[in-house]
């Protein structure tokens, strides 16, 4: 059993404890940079990121005993450029996490999501999606997901987003009748002759996903 709730400040703290030794080691592009290998690892960027991120618009899911369990952090954003990669990009001091910020530039040049939905000026953005590894493949994500929407609706804000980079996030998305607007082998992510990063199977592809709720 579990509980949903919104991530409030107080929950920062608690919520930073979790990602770092869910999301930050098994994200698949993290995981196949080999960013974070356990939750003491020095990890500046991503901490940096993720703080930035919360608490927004976001939610997780809590056991019994009062212990996080998943999380899926959001934010409205705006629809042209959600997040400035370059910024982070230039500051960035892990040649790893350098990697990862890359993946993303390639992704947004090439989408241009924002010539996708030229008259919106917000998206309510999913930014992180994880669950504890006890926890998954029970349903929990879409459960989130389900609020998710509902915050949105609440928000009067008309179109959702997710980029999944795991297989299990794509699946969300697409049960949740968001439509793929983007999707690219990892294969296909070169940069100097070589594919940037490759996660392990079956995380083989990137994608985008929208959702417009009228
Ligand atoms: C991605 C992640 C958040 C999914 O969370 P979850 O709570 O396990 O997801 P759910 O149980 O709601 O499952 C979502 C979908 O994925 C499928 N799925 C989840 N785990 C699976 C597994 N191990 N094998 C096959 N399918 C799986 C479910 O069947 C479901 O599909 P459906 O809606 O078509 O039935 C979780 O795997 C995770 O934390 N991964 C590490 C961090 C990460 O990769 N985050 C996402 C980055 S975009």
């Amino acid at each position: 059993m579990y509980s949903v709730s919104r991530i409030c400040e107080r929950d920062v703290e608690d919520v930073m404890t979790f990602m770092k030794r869910t999301f930050f080691i098994d994200e698949p592009l993290y995981k196949g940079v080999g960013y974070c290998n356990s939750a003491s690892d020095d990890t500046p960027d991503l901490d940096e990121f993720c703080r930035a991120a919360l608490p927004g618009v976001s939610l997780m899911a809590k056991n019994e005993e009062g212990s996080i369990v998943a999380t899926l952090i959001c934010g409205i954003s705006p629809i042209v450029n959600p997040t400035d990669f370059l910024s982070a990009l230039k500051n960035c001091k892990c040649p790893k996490y350098k990697k990862v910020i890359q993946m993303m530039i390639l992704r947004e040049v090439i989408m241009e999501i924002w010539n996708i939905y030229p008259n919106e000026k917000q998206v309510f953005e999913i930014k992180m999606a994880s669950t504890d590894a006890k926890w998954r493949n029970k349903g929990i994500m879409n459960q989130l997901m389900k609020e998710a929407e509902n915050a949105a609706k609440e928000l009067n804000i008309r179109v959702l987003r997710i980029e999944t980079s795991s297989a299990y996030s794509a699946k969300s998305a697409e049960r949740h009748g968001y439509k793929c607007v983007f999707s690219r082998a990892y294969t296909e992510f070169m940069l100097d002759g070589k594919p940037l990063i490759l996660p392990e199977p079956p995380h083989t592809k990137d994608n985008v996903y929208v959702k417009e709720l009228y």
